[in-house]
């Protein structure tokens, strides 16, 4: 029986060399990650503008070397406009945030309508009542451990007791297979809490890619240092 804790990086690529993507992404599934999250921002909703499917659609065929997964974080207004445009270029899931969502239902059911995989975020000041309705409607529940926009930032530890609160919530509703993950500030010195509290699909940006390490060796270390999490 592997003892060994359930748990996933998911690199996030808004912190990778853009003037080599494609090497970077095809370096994370060298690494053994399958999983990626793609920071949309608009510069509205956050104070900081990223990229667009066209991003998504140039390295959704490396991903599919690799059996790979695109969870796609739209931090961007009204982002019912683009659904259809963000699923067509080759999202697996879709996160959208309660704080952009007035018909958050409605969206959620629009995304499995896609055929694409639902799910919701969360800002460090959304108390979980924001989300208790649609508990049973999403696929996986992102809590973001840092304010939304930038790569790079501290881990926000009050944060925790609400992945914990979370954890119980869903548990409670008999929806034990739906994920946690946390997105921000994910570092070897704060992952073990992250998964303690009840995380098991951990977003790092700058944790991953960065000058310290290669990918490769920020994956491993990443994976042990959540290892002390279990
Ligand atoms: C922040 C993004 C995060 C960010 C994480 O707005 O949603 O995914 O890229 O970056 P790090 O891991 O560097 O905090």
């Amino acid at each position: 029986m592997d003892s060994r804790v359930r748990f996933e990086i998911v690199p996030s690529i808004l912190s990778a060399d853009f003037a080599c993507l494609g090497e970077q992404v095809r370096a994370v599934f060298e690494a053994g990650i399958r999983r990626i999250q793609i920071d949309v921002m608009d510069g509205q909703f956050v104070p900081n503008i990223t990229m667009g499917p066209l991003i998504i659609e140039a390295i959704r065929p490396i991903a599919n070397e690799y059996d790979g997964y695109f969870e796609t974080h739209l931090m961007i207004v009204q982002p019912e406009r683009y659904l259809a445009d963000f699923a067509k270029a080759g999202s697996d899931m879709l996160i959208v945030h309660v704080e952009t969502c007035p018909h958050l239902h409605r969206t959620l059911q629009q995304i499995r309508e896609l055929g694409k995989s639902p799910a919701v975020a969360l800002n460090p000041s959304t108390p979980l009542t924001a989300i208790e309705e649609v508990l049973g409607d999403v696929d996986m529940v992102l809590v973001m451990t840092v304010n939304p926009g930038f790569g790079g930032q501290a881990f926000i530890t009050s944060q925790l007791d609400k992945v914990r609160r979370l954890r119980a919530m869903l548990d409670e509703r008999g929806l034990q297979a739906t994920p946690i993950e946390v997105d921000g500030g994910v570092h070897v010195p704060t992952i073990a809490a992250a998964v303690a509290a009840g995380a098991t699909l951990l977003v790092s940006g700058s944790g991953v890619y960065n000058k310290k390490a290669s990918v490769a060796e920020n994956v491993r270390r990443l994976m042990e240092a959540g290892q002390a999490g279990g």
